[in-house]
């Protein structure tokens, strides 16, 4: 006969286990957090394969799970890939030509940069209208939801960088992907299999940035 089971966030508790090897268990799965918030990395040069889409509905999920001040969810997240890098790159020619920019090797980069990793996230802003809750808090909610999935995608093995530049608040660009007037590109995550070894991490020291009132 089976064991009673229970499951929450895909772990499944028998009860025939003691709960010494259940304390062991959450202590190397809290460890395993904090290694990978400790040596997150950036990696620019991301090749396929790409998350699949288990591990992209793995990563909204975690982006789903940010602080959100009333719960308003101010996030919107557009995924690209495949071919609609294209189209996306297609559109950051166009933002650049509408500010002017005619300068062909610009306008190539531009085609290509979508083409730099196998998949994107576009967290957009889609701020709502609040007494109390600012556009900027709502806009913090939606960066700490990308830093989540950052964290998230790091965790299954991908490399990811996040990106904006001035694709981020032109109307065309958040038009095109499907945002609201109004609405704004918070990051663009890349994500992919990291090509080349990581960059090393730099040392940190509290002392410049901490204090104790
Ligand atoms: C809001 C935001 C926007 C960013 N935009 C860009 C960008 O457009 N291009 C870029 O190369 N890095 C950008 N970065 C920085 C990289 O994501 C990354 O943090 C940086 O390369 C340092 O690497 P590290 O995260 O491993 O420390 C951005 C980061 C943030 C938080």
């Amino acid at each position: 006969m089976c064991a009673p089971q229970c499951q929450r966030n895909g772990v499944s508790f028998d009860s025939s286990r003691s709960l010494l090897s259940y304390s062991n268990i959450i202590h190397e799965a809290a460890m395993s957090v904090l290694d990978t918030l400790l040596n997150r990395n950036s990696h620019a040069r991301l090749i396929e394969p790409g998350p699949d889409a288990e591990a992209v509905a793995k990563i909204l999920h975690a982006a789903l799970r940010a602080p959100d001040h009333g719960r308003l969810r101010p996030w919107r997240y557009v995924v690209i890939q495949g071919g609609r890098r294209r189209a996306l790159g297609d559109c950051f020619v166009d933002s650049l030509k509408l500010r002017g920019v005619s300068d062909s090797a610009k306008l190539d980069k531009a085609a290509n940069a979508p083409m730099r990793a196998p998949l994107i996230i576009a967290g957009l802003l889609h701020a709502v209208e609040h007494d109390t809750i600012s556009r900027d808090e709502q806009a913090h909610a939606v960066a700490a939801s990308l830093a989540a999935a950052q964290i998230a995608a790091e965790s299954l093995g991908f490399g990811c960088i996040w990106r904006t530049g001035g694709y981020a608040t032109d109307p065309l660009v958040v038009e095109t992907l499907g945002g609201a007037a109004g609405d704004q590109v918070v990051g663009f995550l890349y994500l992919g299999t990291r090509e080349g070894p990581s960059k090393l991490l730099p040392e940190e020291s509290l002392d410049a940035f901490v204090s104790h009132f």
